[in-house]
């Protein structure tokens, strides 16, 4: 049965307890909502139902076979530790000098979101630090810091120091609600300690960022460039306040400036240079994208074994972009649900939509699974000024240092399961989905205070319904 809106009074109500209790008065009118059709199937063809801590980490159901052999290969790739060269295994091994985290997985725990760490010195937690100083270089990328590079290492191999680490304090602060409810924020401080290579630059710019869940994101490679640009809005033309700016990085392969879609301020262009960038930045593994190793300045690299060059092959390299483009989306719960759908009304109707874009259509796409497909990914991919608070003041090609691309919202309710935790945020200093919204500010300043105003109750439907995505 496909409704719009169907008002129905209060005897046909009494079948539904909720409203019952919420029911003040006998002529009160109610509207039964239903959900979109297919609007359980988040990604399309490629969803997946499933609850249990698994969720991010399926293959999309409707990869063909030849497809889910990569898939296969590159998941192990993406799981299984490498290590220092040289080895008896030599597709995995060149691990370091310097690096984060032994495997993609370290970080990108169970396909899933990483976080900040809890103990202090604890390794691969899933957040880490980007480094550079102001300018930029001949093709607009940042400029490394002279010692330490583009990021902080903090491990490395046997018999070499590591960069530094990192010790996290937090500074409390209070949002009060129109209601008088209030909530505790915590901003993140950081400290850098143990430099080993001198100092970090007096000008540097420090940019935190947690891992990603990896759910969905060929699809989002997969839509198409007009859409995307449809939704910008550089100059404010409409009046809302809310503008909505394409970022273009510079693409390796092609040698030109491309539509960014990845990481935190669509500062990668496509998944093979994302996943080129983590085995080179992350990992100390070299590619065809990225043959120098990361090294620091005091120390000759070539005096360390390495596992060869490039250390991860094309062929490699290409199975764990298929690997990260193909994880299947997880499907809604509980989205019939009356709370759930008024809840995402009140999302609409507090404008969170105008960058967490709810549906679109994928285009054509060298995987044929994620070809023309409907999907709910609550994004727009473009860059937001998000304000002041959470300004990481590290501008990254067109991204200003306020800027932000439109985190997905597709799957956020399941990270808790999987990662056991509900962090959010590029630097996850948000403990759950309220605080992340009461952090936005800049351009969703109005759509904040919109969800501020609300009573209570609808408060809890709107952060219901994120959680059912
Ligand atoms: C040290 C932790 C760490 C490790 C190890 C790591 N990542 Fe990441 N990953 C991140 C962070 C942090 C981001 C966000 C980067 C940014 O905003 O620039 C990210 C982003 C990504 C993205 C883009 C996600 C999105 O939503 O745009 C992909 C794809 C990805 N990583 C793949 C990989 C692969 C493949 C590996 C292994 C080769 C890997 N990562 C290893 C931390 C890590
Ligand atoms: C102006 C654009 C804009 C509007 C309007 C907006 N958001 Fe966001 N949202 C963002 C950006 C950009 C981020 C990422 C910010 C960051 O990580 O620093 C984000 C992040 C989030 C996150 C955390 C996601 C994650 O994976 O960590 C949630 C939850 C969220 N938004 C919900 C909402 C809700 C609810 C509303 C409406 C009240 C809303 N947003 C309105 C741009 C917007």
């Amino acid at each position: 049965m496909k409704l719009d809106t169907l008002l129905i009074k209060y005897m046909v109500v009494a079948v539904m307890g909720v409203f019952i209790v919420s029911c003040e008065s006998d002529d009160t009118e109610y509207t039964l909502l239903t959900p979109e059709d297919g609007e359980a199937f988040s990604g399309g063809e490629t969803t997946v139902f499933d609850i249990s801590q698994n969720a991010f980490g399926f293959q999309a159901p409707n990869l063909d076979t030849e497809n889910g052999l990569f898939f296969f290969t590159g998941n192990s790739l993406f799981n299984q530790n490498w290590v220092t060269a040289p080895a008896s295994t030599t597709a995995r091994d060149g691990l370091g000098p310097l690096f984060n985290a032994r495997s993609c997985s370290g970080c990108h725990f169970k396909d899933g979101r990483g976080r900040a760490p809890i103990t202090d010195g604890e390794l691969s937690s899933g957040l880490l630090f980007r480094l550079s100083i102001p300018g930029t270089d001949e093709f607009g990328a940042n400029l490394p810091d002279p010692n330490y590079g583009g990021q902080l290492q903090d491990d490395s191999i046997l018999g070499l120091d590591t960069e530094g680490h990192v010790t996290i304090d937090y500074e409390q602060v209070v949002v009060t609600y129109p209601d008088g409810n209030s909530v505790t924020l915590q901003k993140p401080l950081y400290t850098f300690e143990n430099l080993s290579y001198g100092s970090l630059a007096a000008s540097i710019q420090i940019s935190p960022r947690v891992a990603n869940q990896m759910i969905g994101l060929g699809l989002l490679d997969a839509i198409p460039e007009a859409t995307l640009l449809g939704f910008a809005d550089i100059s404010d033309s409409n009046g809302d306040g809310i503008s909505g700016k394409p970022n273009y990085v510079y693409d390796v392969e092609t040698q030109s400036l491309k539509l960014g879609r990845f990481g935190w301020k669509s500062n990668q262009p496509t998944l093979k240079q994302q996943v080129a960038g983590a085995f080179l930045g992350d990992m100390g593994i070299t590619s065809s994208l990225f043959l120098e190793e990361n090294c620091p300045p005091t120390i000759d690299c070539n005096t360390i074994s390495n596992g060869g060059s490039p250390e991860i092959s094309d062929e490699n390299l290409d199975k764990v972009a298929l690997y990260s483009a193909t994880l299947g989306v997880p499907g809604r719960r509980n989205h019939e649900d009356q709370s759930i759908l008024q809840g995402k009304e009140l999302f609409e109707q507090v404008n969170c939509i105008a960058c967490h874009i709810p549906k679109m259509e994928t285009g054509s796409y060298h995987i044929e699974a994620l070809e023309n497909q409907t999907i709910r990914p609550y994004t727009d991919l473009l860059l937001h000024d998000m304000g002041e608070g959470l300004a990481d003041n590290t501008p990254d090609f067109e991204a200003t240092g306020k800027e932000w691309r439109t985190a997905p919202l597709w799957g956020i309710g399941l990270i808790e399961t999987v990662n056991g935790h509900t962090n959010l945020l590029h630097d996850g200093r948000a403990r759950n989905i309220e605080e992340a919204i009461l952090w936005h500010d800049g351009e969703a300043a109005s759509s904040k205070t919109a969800f501020m105003n609300l009573i209570v109750e609808d408060r809890t439907k709107l952060i219901d319904f994120i959680k059912s995505l």
